[in-house]
C-alpha cells in the first residue's frame, strides 16, 4: 500500500532524510520512532505531497506521490505536526468545509462529522471556535479532520501529542481499530506507545532508518542482550581483563571508577546468555572479592537508546 524506495530529502544542504527505504502492507499499522529531528516528519511530508524529495521514490496506494499527487491526497488522510486550523470557524463547520474540500459526498457531510465528532471526543465542544479551544481539543480536530473522508491510509504524526491520559487511551484504541481496513503510519517520541500500537516499527535516526521489525523481535532483541552489573575489588585492568575473556560476553564497560580496589563494571552478553555463575568463578579464581552481582534487563528504552547511538560501520 505504500512503497517508499531510497527516499532522500537535503533541505539545502543540510540533511532531512538520508536513503529511507520501507513498504507497509494493506491494513498494517506502521510505527515512526525517532528522537527530534530524525526525520519523521520529513518522510511523512513527503509522502503527503507536502513537498517533494529530492531523490528516490514513494508510492501510495498504487500512485505516485511526485507524478500523481491529487490521487495520492485522496487517498490519506493526514495530521500534521502543527494543524492549521481556522480559529473563527466552529468545530462542525470547520469538520464539514474539510469534507466538502475533501469531496466526501454532500448529503453524507453531515452524518460523517457527527460520527468522527463522537469518535474523538469532539461532541461536546461543538458549539466552540476553534480558537476558544484548549492544545488537546484542537489536537483532537486535527485527528478528526484527517479522519473525516474515511481515508484508506492515514498519516499521523504524533497524533496524542498535548492530549491527557485519559484521551491517550481513546485515541490509542481509536487507532488500533482503524487498522486492518485503512493503513496507517504514526510517529512518537513514546517507545511503548508504539509498540502497544504498532505492527511493525521503524527506528530512525538522523535520518536513517536503524531498524525496522515487530515490536516482539526487537523486545527479543532486546532479551538477548541482558547485563550484568558486577563490583569487584581487584586491580580494574586485570578484573575487566579477566571479565572480557568469559564465554559469551561482548562488551565490558567500567561504570563505577572509585579509583581504589573496589570498582563496577556492566557486562554486555549476547544470545540471551545468563554469564553470572562465570563472573562469579572469574572472581574466584582472580582472587578477587565479590561485592555485587546483578543482572539488569534491558528495557524497550535501552535498545531504543542503543539503536540510536550505536557508532556507525
Ligand atoms: N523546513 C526545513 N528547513 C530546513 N531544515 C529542516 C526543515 N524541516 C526539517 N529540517 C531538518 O530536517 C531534519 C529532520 O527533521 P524532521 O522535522 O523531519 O524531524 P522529526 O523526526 O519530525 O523530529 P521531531 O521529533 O522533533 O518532530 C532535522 O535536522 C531538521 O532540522
Ligand atoms: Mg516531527
Amino acid at each position: 500500500m505504500i512503497e517508499v524506495e531510497n527516499l532522500t530529502k537535503t533541505y539545502g544542504g543540510a540533511r532531512g532524510i538520508n536513503d529511507i527505504t520501507f513498504s507497509v502492507d494493506k491494513g498494517e499499522i506502521l510505527g515512526f520512532l525517532g528522537p527530534n529531528g530524525a526525520g519523521k516528519t520529513t518522510t511523512m511530508r513527503i509522502l503527503t505531497c507536502f513537498m517533494p524529495a529530492t531523490s528516490g521514490s514513494a508510492r501510495v496506494a498504487g500512485y505516485d506521490v511526485f507524478e500523481d499527487s491529487l490521487s495520492v491526497r485522496r487517498e490519506i488522510g493526514y495530521l500534521p505536526e502543527t494543524v492549521p486550523l481556522y480559529t473563527d470557524m466552529q468545530v462542525p463547520t470547520y469538520l464539514r468545509f474539510v469534507a466538502g474540500l475533501k469531496e466526501v459526498p454532500f448529503r453524507e457531510i453531515k452524518k460523517r462529522v457527527e460520527k468522527i465528532m463522537e469518535q474523538v471526543g469532539l461532541t461536546h465542544m461543538a458549539h466552540k471556535f476553534i480558537g476558544e479551544l484548549s492544545k488537546g481539543y484542537r489536537q483532537r480536530v486535527g485527528l478528526a479532520q484527517a479522519l473525516v473522508n474515511d481515508p484508506q491510509v492515514l498519516i499521523l504524526d504524533e497524533p496524542t501529542i498535548g492530549l491527557d491520559p485519559k484521551q491517550i487511551i481513546e485515541i490509542r484504541s481509536l487507532i488500533r481499530g482503524l487498522g486492518g481496513e485503512r493503513t496507517i503510519i504514526l510517529s512518537s517520541h513514546i517507545l511503548p506507545e508504539i509498540s502497544m500500537i504498532s505492527q511493525r516499527v521503524i527506528i530512525i535516526d538522523e535520518g536513517k532508518v536503524k531498524a525496522i521489525d515487530t515490536p516482539e523481535k526487537l523486545m527479543q532483541q532486546l532479551h538477548a542482550t541482558d547485563k550484568i552489573r558486577a563490583r569487584i575489588a581487584g586491580p580494574c585492568d586485570s578484573v575487566k581483563q579477566a571479565l572480557e575473556k568469559i564465554d559469551g560476553v561482548k562488551n565490558v564497560e567500567l561504570i563505577e571508577d572509585t579509583g581504589g580496589i573496589t570498582n563496577g563494571y556492566m557486562l554486555e552478553f549476547s544470545d540471551g546468555f545468563d554469564g553470572s555463575h562465570m563472573v562469579a568463578r572469574t572472581a574466584v579464581e582472580g582472587k578477587w572479592d565479590l561485592y555485587e552481582l546483578t543482572p539488569v534487563k534491558m528495557t524497550l528504552e535501552d535498545i531504543f537508546i542503543r539503536i540510536v547511538t550505536e557508532e556507525e560501520v
